[in-house]
């Protein structure tokens, strides 16, 4: 019972320090600090509502004052959507007859298809396949299913920082190591942190926000060098924005499956345009892929159930999803055309502007602005396109801005907004938060 008590409190105390680091007009009052458990814990589930709520309204996309749509290059999600034959794979989920197998039914709990899909499309097995809702379900099975107070959770920074948020819920120790002057992350520094305590190192390769990819040497000397120092850390690697590579050098993190406790993470969200469907998913040996597969919803492996019984893709996500891994490539190979093109767009409109910026491998640009990144935001949000300010992601970047790359239209749009960038250009006072955990 106690445990389950530990876990509420720094559930609480998480809420709360986001809350007062994001400066968000939720105030939070010294009183909490004298209220019961029980208030405590009420209070926490009406404000964690009104995260979710501030976060949706923020994050939604929404329109400009004119009632037009913002142009979204915040959230490296895929201009063009799903592939073709994810859309009428999801169609006809939607049609299917109600009685029968419709959306009134529950989806099957064994997921067989699912993790069918997945392992053959990665040519491993059913059992070292962990699907999650959204890769951000599977940082918190990691989380909550290997990290508990004492242990430490070694990553870099800036990366994408919802797994050390997830961490921390569960009270490990977060050990941060700062990327080196050329943007890149510090693997040497990081390795000679590894000892005894260090449970798990997230790694977010190719890295958000930075657009850098971990070259094969690199990956393989890391791996090496933190097993040495201790065989038993979980080493995860998010490859969410692996589809977008073009550098020979980069490897996944599944060729090397078979060499130690590694977890690969990969969505559906950016290459395969199913951000709104939630689908991702994790690729680990056996041992770890069975500890993680109890913790899915709705499944417990401390009641005893199957590891494989879940149901965290909803049937319309689900479909979409095989149909995404079975499509061939075509809609990838027009996705990452796009990109290419577009980031040559950007890189144009910077170079223009006589802004750095760091050539990316992914679906984002981090450009410096030389002035306040808040500022190039919010001067964009005035013309009705929403990018991130650097700021969000460490005080190193406050003068950057990071952009996903859009259609050609969107990219066009943004190249010409940049070039009528003037000191005394108006700016949005309004901005509303558009980040959240690094995404
Ligand atoms: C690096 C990285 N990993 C994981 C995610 C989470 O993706 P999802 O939960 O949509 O799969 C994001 C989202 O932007 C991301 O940037």
């Amino acid at each position: 019972m106690k445990y389950y008590w530990i876990k509420l409190d720094s559930c609480w105390s998480l809420s709360r320090t986001l809350m007062r680091d994001r400066n968000d007009d939720i105030m939070i009052d010294n009183k909490s600090e004298n209220l019961s458990r029980r208030e405590l814990i009420r209070e926490g589930l009406v404000l964690a509502g009104g995260l979710v709520l501030a976060g949706s309204l923020s994050s939604c996309g929404g329109g400009n004052k004119k009632g037009e749509e913002f142009i979204r290059l915040a959230f490296n999600e895929n201009p063009l959507g799903p592939c073709p034959k994810a859309r009428e794979a999801m169609e006809a989920e939607r049609n299917k007859p109600r009685t029968l197998t419709g959306l009134n039914r529950y989806p099957d709990f064994l997921q067989g298809d699912l993790f069918k899909a997945i392992a053959e499309f990665h040519n491993l097995a059913p059992e070292n396949v962990v699907p999650g809702c959204g890769s951000s379900e599977i940082f918190n099975i990691i989380a909550s299913c290997f990290l508990t107070a004492g242990d430490v959770f070694l990553t870099a920074v800036p990366t994408f920082r919802l797994p050390s948020e997830y961490a921390g819920l569960w009270g490990a120790e977060i050990k941060e190591v700062e990327n080196r002057n050329d943007h890149g992350i510090d693997l040497d520094a990081l390795a000679s942190e590894v000892n005894q305590a260090t449970r798990v190192i997230f790694l977010c390769n190719p890295n958000n926000p930075t657009g850098l990819v971990i070259k094969k040497n690199d990956l393989e000397n890391f791996l090496a060098s933190a097993w040495q120092k201790n065989p038993e850390t979980i080493i995860v690697i998010d490859e969410a924005y692996g589809h977008y590579v073009e550098d020979p050098d980069f490897v996944s993190g599944r060729d090397y499956l078979g060499e130690g406790p590694l977890v690969v993470v990969r969505t559906f969200s950016h290459a395969y345009g199913l951000a709104g469907a939630r689908a991702g998913y994790a690729l680990a040996p056996l041992e770890l892929a069975d500890l993680m597969g109890g913790l899915r919803t709705p499944s417990l492996s401390e009641m005893g159930f199957h590891w494989k019984l879940g149901a965290n893709y909803n049937r319309i996500a689900w479909a979409a999803a095989i149909a995404s891994l079975k499509e061939g490539g075509e809609h990838l190979n027009r996705t990452r055309e796009l990109n290419q093109k577009i980031k040559t767009v950007y890189y144009q409109a910077f170079s223009e502007m006589g802004w750095e910026y760091i050539p990316s491998e992914t679906n984002f640009i981090l450009a410096n602005t030389g002035i306040p990144g808040d500022r190039i935001q919010a001067y964009l949000y005035k013309n009705g396109i929403q990018v991130q300010s650097g700021n969000a992601f460490h005080s190193r970047y406050a003068n950057w801005i990071r952009a996903s790359t859009g259609t050609e239209e969107e990219g066009r749009i943004f190249a010409e907004a940049l070039g009528k960038y003037s000191a005394d250009s108006p700016v949005a006072d309004n901005v509303p938060r558009l980040y959240w955990w690094g995404y």
